[in-house]
């Protein structure tokens, strides 16, 4: 068996507006695909196929008819994905570390990568999983050079490129790249973000978590190849992202 995969698809997407007040930001189209599938798609390349997917209790059932036990044909009967999902709920939204903590019994001692649902890259993940299955313990995450990251989670590295610490958010960003949602753990998480408090927006945060692998260990990373957009950020965002997927693909998910 290889690594297992965390997807998430919960939360209540109020900066999409009209668009998400009675379904899923993960189930908006991006071109011509629900989002979800973009997600789902990275981690079948990576060779990552036992999933859990975490959603809220309001839409969950839709995420049920439309991926079903993982094995999902097009209406032309074409193998789209072959996959086995598991559903854990989400009883409101809470943070991300912790819907993570959702796949605890799920994951059972192993390596896992969280990949948050509405995180969209032109490439793939093989090389960071690649890296990560070599890796002792402790946690990796990808980063992307972008002008001003500071929408995002920001690692602040010292003389020796090692990452120090990450800031989620910060106003005058220590550097030029973007933590990008997706993250390989070790099983340690769980304990991790028992020790975690609700940040000011109220939320478990991933970036809590993974200051406290850079404390008990170490948080490598990788650079992510091609582009890699946030798909939760706003309405014209995901316009713009769809534009990009038909211009360039998406984990080649339309060959
Ligand atoms: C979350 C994380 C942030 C990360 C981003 C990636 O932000 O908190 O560290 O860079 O996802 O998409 P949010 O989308 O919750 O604002």
């Amino acid at each position: 068996m290889g690594m297992k995969g965390v997807v998430l698809a919960g939360g209540s997407a109020k900066r999409l507006g009209e668009l998400t007040r009675i379904t899923n930001k993960h189930l908006l189209p991006l071109a011509d695909l629900p989002m979800i599938y973009y997600p789902l798609k990275a981690l079948e390349q990576a060779g990552i196929t036992e999933v859990c997917l975490i959603t809220g209790k309001e839409h969950a059932e839709h995420f049920i008819a439309l991926l079903g036990d993982g094995t999902v044909n097009d209406r032309e009967g074409n193998q789209l994905f072959n996959l086995d999902i598991t559903y854990r709920m989400q009883a409101r939204p809470g943070g991300i570390s912790e819907a993570i903590s959702l796949a605890e019994n799920f994951i059972n001692k192993e390596k896992f990568v969280v990949f948050l649902g509405d995180n969209i890259i032109e490439g793939n993940i093989k090389d960071a999983v690649q890296n990560f299955s070599r890796q002792f313990n402790g946690a990796r995450i990808l980063l992307k050079e972008i002008e001003n990251p500071n929408a995002y989670g920001v690692p602040v590295f010292n003389d020796s490129k090692e990452i120090v610490c990450i800031e989620e958010k910060p106003l005058s960003p220590k550097s030029n790249y973007a933590v990008i949602g997706i993250y390989l753990l070790d099983y340690r998480a769980f304990d991790f973000i028992r020790e975690l408090t609700p940040s000011g927006r109220g939320e478990l945060e991933v970036t809590d978590l993974l200051n406290i692998y850079i404390k008990e260990s170490k948080v490598e990373s990788d650079i992510l190849e091609g582009w890699w957009r946030d798909a939760g950020q706003s309405p014209k965002e995901l316009y713009e992202i769809s534009q990009l997927i038909y211009q360039t693909g998406a984990n080649k998910i339309h060959l």
